[in-house]
């Protein structure tokens, strides 16, 4: 089966005959068209697995906004929107949809206060405080990172934000308010499109696998030596499952991350160093990416399960100063 111009002359048929393609197993003879290279058998060729999605997303119509979709199947522009503002009922179902099919939302112009912001965030539920970061002063809930000379950023590795949480965030509202004349965007990678593309047999493989994600590979250098028992007293190493289910979307999403996640259980340090460096590296394909730009007042709102951030850190030592609001979501399932 293959799709000719007549099919893509209507999006619903170019999605139909996607999906049948994929239904009967024949994307895997497209998949086998791309090709292995170089000594880490990195993929080249098209990543067909995105076609159905990339159709359906660009499909998908809105009445409260405007939505500019900016990569294959992750990231939109939202336009329309005042986000100082409360927003109606309707309005609110609907972004929060947006949300849930785009993964990550991106908004300009949105001279939001810390209030503001927090109000926002909130309507989409409660707010944690992060306990390792640094913080507004007058609102714990919202994150503060400020770089400049004398303090350089670390966010620059794929991550889903606190992962060693028995419960971590479902999203975050990200405020850009200084930022550098060029460089420091953000990077997102979609997950499920990450999943959707590893082998049959890595997928059996995955399949009831759980990992132990740890807080302190990534910040226990930033606690003094007499407070780690107490904190890790506080905060016990967490299992979740190696492939979750999105708690609204329903899809599978690959999620191990090289910030938290410490190794599988079950497996010997080899087996699993091996098997995480393999998935760690799917973060890797641009193919599964989104990339933004930040202005002052820009907005990023990213499903903190569906996708993994990478912040670049190619700035300094230009000043870059966010702030990050993230809502508390619920403990992540098979
Ligand atoms: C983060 O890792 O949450 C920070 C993202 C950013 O600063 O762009």
């Amino acid at each position: 089966m293959s799709i000719t111009d007549d099919d893509l002359t209507t999006t619903n048929a170019a999605v139909a005959k996607l999906e049948g393609i994929a239904a009967s197993g024949e994307l895997a003879d497209f998949n086998a068209n791309r090709i292995t290279l170089g000594p880490d058998h990195s993929l080249i060729g098209p990543v067909a697995h995105l076609a159905a999605e990339r159709i359906r997303l660009a499909a998908l119509e809105w009445e409260n906004f405007t939505v500019r979709q900016v990569a294959p199947t992750l990231g939109a522009v939202v336009e329309g929107l005042d986000l100082s503002l409360p927003l109606s009922d309707d309005t609110y179902g609907e972004l929060r949809d947006a949300w849930t099919q785009y993964k990550v939302l991106f908004f300009r112009n949105q001279d939001l206060t810390a209030e503001q912001q927090l109000a926002f965030a909130s309507q989409f539920g409660e707010l944690e405080v992060h306990p390792f970061l640094p913080g507004n002063e007058e609102s714990p809930e919202l994150v503060r990172f400020s770089k400049d000379a004398e303090t350089g950023g670390y966010e620059n590795g794929w991550h889903h934000d606190v992962t060693w949480r028995e419960v971590p965030s479902k999203g975050t509202v990200l405020r850009a308010i200084e930022v550098p004349n060029t460089g420091g965007d953000t990077l997102f990678c979609d997950m499920t499109a990450a999943y959707d593309g590893l082998s049959d047999e890595l997928k059996d493989q995955l399949e009831g696998m759980v990992a132990v994600h740890d807080f302190f590979q990534a910040f226990g250098h930033t606690i003094p030596a007499g407070k780690q028992a107490e904190i890790r007293e506080k905060y016990p190493i967490v299992e979740h499952p190696v492939v979750i289910h999105h708690p609204v979307s329903g899809r599978r999403v690959l999620y191990v991350n090289r910030y938290f996640t410490s190794h599988i259980v079950g497996l010997s340090d080899e087996d699993s160093d091996t098997l995480l460096a393999e998935l760690y590296r799917q973060a890797n394909v641009v193919e599964y990416h989104c990339r933004f730009h930040w202005e002052p007042n820009s907005i990023a709102m990213w499903d903190n399960l569906a996708v993994q951030h990478y912040a670049s850190s190619d700035y300094w030592p230009d000043v870059r100063i966010m702030e990050r609001a993230s809502i508390i979501g619920v403990r992540p399932s098979a």
